[in-house]
This record gives structure tokens, C-alpha cells and sequence, in this order.
């Protein structure tokens, strides 16, 4: 069976020919006893295969709510998607029934974490995990299954995977678990990855390890990666494109080269001079001063504007548009985002 083949028998009404991932308008809130939180307000992204998209903001602003939306894995209730779409291949998975998005959820779009202990079943070997999955997604027999599982362990490099298949996952190092849920994740052959914060837990020598390996298996595999993070440093080696969000929404994209040399959104600049750099040792860090706002009291006009160094009367008052096309390929939302970028 060819791999369209098997795309379309997941989905029926899928097509191959179509963009790999759209998210238009999305919107997700959550009814709380405390009240309305927007956590996402009307985000926007594409992917394309092979292509790494990170989504960059500081805690609290929504992205893990977009991961989860996007996956339908969202903790209903509190959470529900208000409006939007997210078309996977011209399908929208917001349309599907939960057996069809659970199928998706299985073969197409995978999803890894900050913790793997939470994300892998504490009371199995990985190997027994792992071929669970080619039994019953595959029906591949005992043996093919593990042989399979053992190849896999291999591909994320994690050392004598043939010994180690038996193990349970506290067995394994912080590191090598992180590989075994992405194993996990691959397992399928998905075309979209999603990684939530993949290295956050992790010290810096075992982060950069993980991140090249994503890096490699996305090229091998020509998969889409949505790599999210709080952490700027972590996305310019492995970033083609970066979407940042503030208090829900999307308010700047663009390849990541523009985004570093002349970020348009003030938010993205502070971000910027918040990052550590080697060149600056023992200075003071400028940190971006405030915090993000609680979602269910998102200030009027632009949300960035109690701690934007640019605002002026009309940010208070008027929200700016989705998006102002800056340039070919990106946009930002911000009233003055030429006088942001040109001065530099
Ligand atoms: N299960 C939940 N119940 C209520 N509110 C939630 C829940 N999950 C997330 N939220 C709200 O959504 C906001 C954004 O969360 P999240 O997407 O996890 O942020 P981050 O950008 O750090 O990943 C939170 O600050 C919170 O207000
Ligand atoms: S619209 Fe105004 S407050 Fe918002 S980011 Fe731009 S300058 Fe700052
Ligand atoms: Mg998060």
C-alpha cells in the first residue's frame, strides 16, 4: 500500500495534494469558576513538510492550549474550541468525530512533552509500549513487532537497544526517556510532529543532543515540526520559520533569519535582548519587565501594551489587525511595527 493510500484510509476526504497543516482563527477558551479565560485568540499558522515552525512565547501565553487543540487533546471541560479551523490535508480536524481524530491522533500527528514519565505508561517495559503499537495500529506479528521496536530504539540512538528493550521507563536517564517517547511518537511514521517544550527538563549538553536529534529524523523522514518553546536561544539552529505568541494570539511570523536581524512586534525584540549572549558576558540581562496578562483579563487595545516600550494612546484603545504584511512571507501585528523594525 502506497503511503497516500494509507493517508487517505485514515481519513476519507483527505488530499495528498493539499497544505500539510492550516490553522486559521483558532480560538480556545476556558470556563472556569473564576471565569472566561481566552488562552488562544484567533492564531494562524501553515506548516509544510519538512519545514520546523516554532512557536516562541513566555509562559502562559497559549501555546500548549494550540498544541492541544490541534492534537484534540484538549482537557474538556474547562477548555473548548470557540471558532477556527485546523485542516490537516484540506480536512478540518475540528469537524471530525473522536474515533477519526483518534486515528489521526495515532498515525499522522504525533505529539511529544516536557515529561516523558507522565507520557509513558510507568508499568510496562518501552519495548512491550512500542510494540503495542505495530500490533494493533500495524498488525504486525509478536516477533516483527519487537524487531521493529529494536530498530526504532536504535534510529534515536539509544545505546544496546536491544538489552534495553525489557526496561521500564524510570529506568532509563531523563535524556534517553525523552528519545524513547519520540520513538514512541515516530512509531507510525506521522507527518506532523509537535513538540511541546521537548527539552525544557533536560541540562544544556543532553537539550542540544535531543534537539539535533529531532533535527535529523524531521530531514530523514521530510516530516513537519512544530517545535515549541519559552526559550529563543533553543530555536535559531533548528527554526525555519517562528510564530510568537503573546496572550493568545500570533504577533509576529517570519523566517527565523528576519526574526533575528530585524524583529517588527516589540514583543519579539524584547524576547531578543533577553537572550544570553556570549558577547556581552557579565552585563546585565534586560529582561522584559511585567508579566503576561491573566487570560481572563486581557487589557484592551494591544494585549503587549502595559509593557511595550513603543505604546502610545491608540495601543490602549485599538486592538492592532491579525496582520500587517511586512514583508514577503511575514507579518506582525502591531500599529507601529515600521518604526519597530527600522530602528535598529
Ligand atoms: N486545564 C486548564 N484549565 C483552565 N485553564 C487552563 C487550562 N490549561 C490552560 N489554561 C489556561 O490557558 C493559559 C495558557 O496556557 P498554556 O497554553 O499552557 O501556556 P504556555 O504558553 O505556557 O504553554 C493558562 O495560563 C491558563 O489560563
Ligand atoms: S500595537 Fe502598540 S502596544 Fe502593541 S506592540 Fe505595537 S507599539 Fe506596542
Ligand atoms: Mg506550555
Amino acid at each position: 500500500m502506497t503511503d497516500i493510500q494509507a493517508q487517505i484510509d485514515v481519513l476519507p476526504g483527505l488530499d495528498p495534494g493539499a497544505q500539510l497543516l492550516e490553522v486559521n482563527d483558532l480560538h480556545v477558551e476556558f470556563r472556569t469558576r473564576d471565569g472566561v479565560s481566552h488562552a488562544v485568540n484567533g492564531a494562524n499558522f501553515r506548516l509544510e513538510p519538512g519545514e520546523t515552525l516554532a512557536i516562541l512565547g513566555e509562559s502562559g501565553c497559549g501555546k500548549s492550549v494550540t498544541a492541544q487543540a490541534i492534537m484534540g487533546i484538549l482537557d474538556s471541560p474547562p477548555g473548548y474550541v470557540t471558532r477556527g479551523e485546523v485542516k490537516y490535508r484540506g480536512v478540518d480536524l475540528l469537524q471530525l468525530k473522536e474515533a477519526e481524530r483518534r486515528k489521526v491522533r495515532a498515525n499522522r500527528i504525533a505529539m511529544i512533552f516536557q515529561d516523558a514519565l507522565s507520557a509513558l505508561n510507568p508499568v510496562f517495559s518501552v519495548g512491550f509500549q512500542l510494540a503495542e503499537l505495530f500490533r494493533k495500529h500495524r498488525g504486525m506479528s509478536r516477533q516483527d513487532a519487537k524487531k521493529r521496536s529494536i530498530e526504532l530504539l536504535d534510529q534515536v540512538r539509544i545505546p544496546a537497544a536491544r538489552e534495553r528493550i525489557g526496561d521500564y521507563p524510570h529506568q532509563f536517564s531523563g535524556g534517553m526517556r525523552q528519545r524513547v517517547m519520540i520513538a514512541m511518537a515516530l512509531a507510525l511514521d506521522p507527518e506532523i510532529l509537535i513538540a511541546d517544550e521537548p527539552t525544557t527538563a533536560l541540562d544544556v549538553t543532553v537539550q542540544a543532543q535531543i534537539m539535533g536529534l529531532l533535527a535529523e529524523l524531521q530531514r530523514e523522514r521530510d516530516m513537519g515540526l512544530i517545535l515549541i518553546t519559552h526559550d529563543m536561544g533553543v530555536v535559531a539552529d533548528v527554526a525555519d520559520r517562528i510564530s510568537v505568541m503573546y496572550a493568545g494570539k500570533v504577533v509576529e511570523e517570519a523566517p527565523v533569519y528576519d526574526i533575528y536581524a530585524r524583529p517588527a512586534h516589540p514583543y519579539t525584540k524584547a524576547l531578543l535582548s533577553s537572550i544570553p549572549r556570549l558577547d556581552m558576558k557579565g552585563q546585565q540581562l534586560s529582561v522584559i519587565k511585567g508579566l503576561p496578562p491573566a487570560l481572563n483579563a486581557i487589557p484592551a487595545g494591544c494585549a503587549f501594551h502595559p509593557r511595550c516600550a513603543y505604546a502610545r494612546d491608540q495601543c490602549r484603545q485599538d486592538p492592532p489587525p491579525p496582520a500587517y504584511d511586512v514583508a514577503l512571507g511575514r507579518t506582525a501585528r502591531c500599529h507601529f511595527w515600521r518604526e519597530v523594525i527600522g530602528d535598529e
